[in-house]
C-alpha cells in the first residue's frame, strides 16, 4: 500500500497504485503525491531514471487520475524529508508509469487541507463519490469497521449468536411511521421495514435462543436531526433468564471494549441514575454529566415571596425550580434574555431572573427576593439566578435546555471528559393530550411493585426500562419485557388497542409469549451515534457512507425517485399524490 512505504524499504523495487493527488512539474523534474486509502506517498519522475514515454504521460496528469507506477524506493536527501508525511522520508523515483483510467476535473476538490473550508454539507452530498476520499471520511470509516469487529467478538466470547432478522416484515412499532414496501404478488398488501427487530428478537428467546445480537439495520420515517437517519444501524442484544445487572454488567464490557479502540475512556461500572431523579435534578432523561451544573427546588424558598407569579404557580400544584449560576452576573442583559428566549423555545412561558450584586439585586425576579430568599438559594454577589415557575412537565425540558445554553455561555468547565450513565425506571406510560402512549415500546416489562396501578393510575406505573447515556446522548435503550402473554394484552388494551387488533398486530407475539416464554430482555445500541461521538464528529452523516439529509434525500444517486408506470402496472397500484394533512 502506498501509504505504508518507510525507510525500511529502502532500496527497493516497488509497484505502486492510487489516485493522483497532487502534481507538481518543475521542468526537468515532476512529482506527483501519490493516494491510496492508507496515505500519500511522493512519486518522483525525471529523465535520468523514468522512461521517455513514462515521462511523457506523467506531464499529462491530472488529479484523481488512477495510475500504476513502478520503481526504486529511495531516502529522499535531508532537507527534502517530510517529517508531516508517515512516508515523508523516503519517495519512489518512477521508472515507468501506467495511466489506468484518467478522471475528469473532480466536481468537489478532494482532500482540502485543514486551513481550507470544506464545501458546502449538499455538494459534498450530491458528490459522495469524491467526498468519501476525504482522510477524515476515511477514518471515521475504519474506526467503525474496527467497532463492528470489536462488537462481533466481544459479543461471540460471551456466547451471543448473531442472528438476522427480515427486513421485509410487519410494522413494529418503536414510535415513528413505518417505511411501507408494496408486494407483487399480493397486490394492494404492503410490507413493513423494521423499525427494530424488537419483536423477532423476543420470538428467538421463546424460541430458546437465549443470548442473541444482531448488527441490524431499522428504518424509521420520522423528523430527522443531527443525531437521527431515517436508516440507521443498531447493536440489538437480546438475553433470557437474565436480570438488568447481568446486561448492565455485559453492556459496560461490551463499551469498554469499544472505548479502547474509540480512544474514549469508559471507566465501568457506570453511574446509575433513576429516572425521576434525572428530571428532578437535571430537566432531562439523558443528561450531560460532564458539567455539575444542577437544578434546585426553590419551591419552599421562594414560594413565600411576595409575587403572584410565583405563589400562583405553587398554588396550582407547580415548583419553582432554577439554576443558581456561580459568576452569571458576567453576562449581559442581552444574553440573560437570550436564556429566557431558550426556555420559550422549549416550552416554558417565561424564565425569571435576578442578578445578585452589591447594591442588592437586579433583573425582574430581584424585586421579590428578600435577604431570606436570596440566601436560602445560596446565591453570592456575582451569581445569577434563572426560576422556572410551573409544572415539571414544563419547566423540566425549558430547564434542561437553558442548562445547556448556560454551560456554552458561560463557558462552564468540564468536571469530566467521558460520562456514562444508566437512566433506570423510566415511566411505562406517557400521556398526551389524553392519550396514553407507550415510555419507550409496548414490550417493557412494568415495574413488579406497580403493576395494580395500570387501571387506575397508568402514569405512575414505573418500568423497568433504562437508557444508556454517553456525554449527554442516548446511546442506547432498553428494558426487562412482559414474558406473560396476559399482561402483554392488558398492557396493549390499556394503550387502548382493541381485541381483534392486538391480534391482528402481535397476535404472533402473544402466540409465542404463551407457547413458554423465559423470563428475558434487551437493549439496542445506535452504532452510529456511538461512532459519531467517538470520533467527536458533528453530525451521523460523517460516519455513514450514504447517507440521508434532514429531507430524508439520497442526494448522490438521488433516492427517492417517481415509480415508473411499468412498475406501477405490475404492483397493479395507481398513485395519487394529495396533500400533506
Ligand atoms: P430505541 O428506539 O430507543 O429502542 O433505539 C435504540 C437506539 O438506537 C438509536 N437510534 C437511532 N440512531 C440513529 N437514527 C435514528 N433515527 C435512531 N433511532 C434510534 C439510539 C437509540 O438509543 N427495540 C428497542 C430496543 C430494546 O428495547 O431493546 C429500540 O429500538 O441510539
Amino acid at each position: 500500500m502506498v501509504g505504508t512505504l518507510r525507510r525500511e524499504d529502502v532500496p527497493g523495487t516497488e509497484r505502486l497504485v492510487g489516485w493522483v493527488h497532487r502534481r507538481r512539474d518543475l521542468g526537468g523534474l515532476l512529482f506527483v503525491d501519490l493516494r491510496d486509502r492508507s496515505g500519500v506517498v511522493q512519486v518522483s519522475f525525471g529523465p535520468e531514471w523514468s522512461d521517455g514515454e513514462s515521462l511523457e504521460r506523467a506531464r499529462h496528469l491530472g488529479s484523481e487520475d488512477v495510475i500504476s507506477v513502478e520503481g526504486e524506493v529511495v531516502l529522499r536527501p535531508e532537507a527534502a524529508r517530510n517529517p508531516e508525511l508517515a512516508t515523508g522520508d523516503v519517495e519512489l523515483k518512477a521508472r515507468h508509469l501506467e495511466l489506468l483510467n484518467p478522471a475528469v476535473t473532480p466536481a468537489i476538490p478532494v482532500f482540502r487541507g485543514p486551513s481550507e473550508e470544506l464545501p458546502s454539507e449538499e455538494l459534498r452530498l450530491r458528490h459522495r463519490h469524491l467526498d468519501l476520499r476525504r482522510s477524515e471520511l476515511q477514518g471515521n470509516l475504519r474506526l467503525r469497521h474496527r467497532l463492528i469487529l470489536a462488537v462481533r467478538n466481544y459479543m461471540d466470547g460471551l456466547g451471543f449468536l448473531e442472528i438476522e432478522t427480515p427486513i421485509l416484515t410487519k410494522p413494529t412499532p418503536e414510535g415513528a411511521r413505518d417505511y411501507l414496501v408494496p408486494s407483487r404478488v399480493h397486490p394492494g398488501e404492503f410490507y413493513a421495514l423494521p423499525q427494530s427487530p424488537q419483536l423477532y428478537k423476543q420470538v428467538l428467546m421463546t424460541a430458546g435462543y437465549d443470548r442473541y445480537f444482531q448488527i441490524a439495520r431499522c428504518f424509521r420515517d420520522e423528523d430527522l436531526r443531527a443525531d437521527r437517519q431515517p436508516e440507521f444501524t443498531q447493536i440489538d442484544v437480546e438475553a433470557s433468564f437474565i436480570q438488568p445487572d447481568d446486561l448492565f454488567g455485559w453492556v459496560e464490557g461490551l463499551m469498554s471494549t469499544l472505548a479502547v479502540v474509540g480512544e474514549v475512556d469508559a471507566p465501568t461500572p457506570f453511574p446509575r441514575m433513576r429516572y425521576t431523579e434525572a428530571m428532578d435534578r437535571y430537566g432531562s432523561d439523558r443528561p450531560d454529566l460532564r458539567w455539575e451544573l444542577e437544578i434546585s427546588d426553590w419551591t419552599g424558598a421562594l414560594g413565600t415571596a411576595d409575587s403572584e407569579l410565583l405563589r400562583g404557580a405553587v398554588a396550582t400544584g407547580g415548583r419553582l425550580r432554577g439554576l443558581r449560576l456561580p459568576g452569571g452576573g458576567t453576562l449581559s442583559r442581552k444574553e440573560v434574555e437570550g436564556l429566557e428566549v431558550v426556555a420559550k423555545a422549549a416550552g416554558a412561558p417565561g424564565l425569571l431572573w435576578a442578578k445578585r450584586t452589591a447594591e442588592g439585586g437586579s433583573g425582574p425576579l430581584a424585586r421579590w427576593m428578600e435577604p431570606e430568599h436570596w440566601s436560602a438559594t445560596g446565591a453570592a454577589e456575582g451569581d445569577l439566578l434563572v426560576v422556572a415557575a410551573g409544572p415539571d412537565r414544563v419547566t423540566s425540558p425549558a430547564l434542561a435546555a437553558v442548562r445547556a445554553a448556560v454551560i456554552r455561555a458561560l463557558k462552564l468547565p468540564k468536571v469530566r471528559a467521558h460520562a456514562w450513565l444508566w437512566v433506570l425506571e423510566f415511566p411505562l406510560f406517557l400521556e398526551e393530550g389524553g392519550r396514553l402512549f407507550p415510555g419507550h415500546h409496548p414490550f417493557v416489562l412494568p415495574h413488579p411493585e406497580d403493576v395494580g396501578r395500570i387501571e387506575g393510575e397508568p402514569t405512575s406505573v414505573r418500568s423497568l426500562a433504562y437508557d444508556l447515556v454517553y456525554n449527554g446522548a442516548e446511546f442506547g435503550s432498553g428494558s426487562i419485557r412482559i414474558h406473560d402473554a396476559g399482561l402483554q394484552r392488558r398492557v396493549l388494551r390499556r394503550l387502548g388497542m382493541a381485541d381483534e387488533d392486538i391480534d391482528r398486530k402481535f397476535g404472533f407475539l402473544l402466540e409465542a409469549l404463551a407457547s413458554g416464554a423465559p423470563p428475558h430482555g434487551g437493549i439496542a445500541l445506535g452504532m452510529d451515534r456511538i461512532v459519531k461521538d467517538f470520533v467527536g464528529a458533528p453530525s451521523l452523516r460523517d460516519v455513514i457512507a450514504f447517507p440521508k439529509t434532514t429531507a430524508a434525500r439520497a442526494l448522490f444517486e438521488g433516492a427517492p425517485t417517481p415509480a415508473s408506470p411499468s412498475d406501477l402496472a405490475e404492483l397493479r397500484l395507481d398513485v395519487r399524490v394529495g396533500r400533506s394533512e
